[in-house]
């Protein structure tokens, strides 16, 4: 049985600050009652998840990988995924309940886990997959909140045998909606040269106000040729 009263509570990495999420649950919970299976039911009003999902997964190789989708809201990236690949495996993991449950009766198969914050997450995969996840500041405090999405993405990293990918919007726009979470992309780099890994890649091409970092876990300089292994 899940307890409410934590379900709807983030704490913080470092400070172990209380941050709800009860509006951020709301909000999804909302979009998926008006709008159903579909992008704009994860709040992707405008679709165009498979620009994302590609600059996300262009760098996988081979077929015996797994991968975690964090955030995963209805597993729109697995459908992706299997058209290119036949044997890896996917979990998903996210906080809103009710799209856990649509993943469980789409995919009998795959794990699927509800979580109440990044912690939850202890299981060593290949890849992890962040799509549009921190995306929504759920926090009256932005510099807490991308405290919050930091600490995430070096708990997640830890638990990455090959590499972690994020997206997030620009802060390079003309409008910013007042939960929206803009990032700068320097700083976000800079914060992930220093705290995950050196070898990365910072992908602004594929549309105008979202970018991805792909961060490999193999950072290892191969001499004398100063080149790094193939992963
Ligand atoms: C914009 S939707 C994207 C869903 C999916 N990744 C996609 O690209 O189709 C963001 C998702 O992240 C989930 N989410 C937001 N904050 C989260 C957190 N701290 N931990 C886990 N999931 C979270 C939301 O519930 C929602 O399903």
């Amino acid at each position: 049985m899940v307890n409410l009263s934590r379900r709807n509570l983030l704490m913080t990495d470092n400070k172990k600050k209380s941050v709800s999420v009860s509006s951020l649950v709301r909000q999804y919970r909302n979009a998926f009652m008006a709008n159903g299976d579909s992008p704009a039911g994860v709040l992707w009003p405008r679709g165009r998840q498979s620009l994302r999902f590609d600059a996300l997964t262009r760098h996988f190789s081979g077929n015996d990988f797994s991968v975690l989708d964090y955030g995963c809201g209805l597993a729109h990236l697995k459908p992706y995924l299997d058209q290119r690949f036949d044997r890896y495996k996917y979990y998903g993991a996210d906080l809103v309940p009710e799209f856990v449950e649509v993943v469980k009766g789409k995919y009998p198969d795959v794990g699927v886990q509800l979580v109440q914050t990044y912690e939850d997450i202890k299981k060593s995969v290949d890849h992890v997959v962040i799509s549009g996840t921190f995306n929504m500041i759920d926090s009256s405090d932005r510099a807490e909140y991308l405290e919050h999405v930091q600490a995430a993405l070096v708990h997640l990293f830890s638990l990455v045998r090959v590499s972690l990918s994020v997206n997030f919007m620009t802060d390079r726009v003309d409008f910013m909606q007042n939960q929206a979470l803009h990032v700068n992309v320097s700083e976000m780099a800079d914060f992930i040269r220093n705290h995950l890994s050196t070898r990365l890649m910072v992908d602004e091409s594929y549309m105008p106000y979202e970018f991805t970092v792909v961060v490999f876990k193999d950072n290892e300089i191969v001499r004398p040729d100063n080149i790094y292994r193939q992963s």
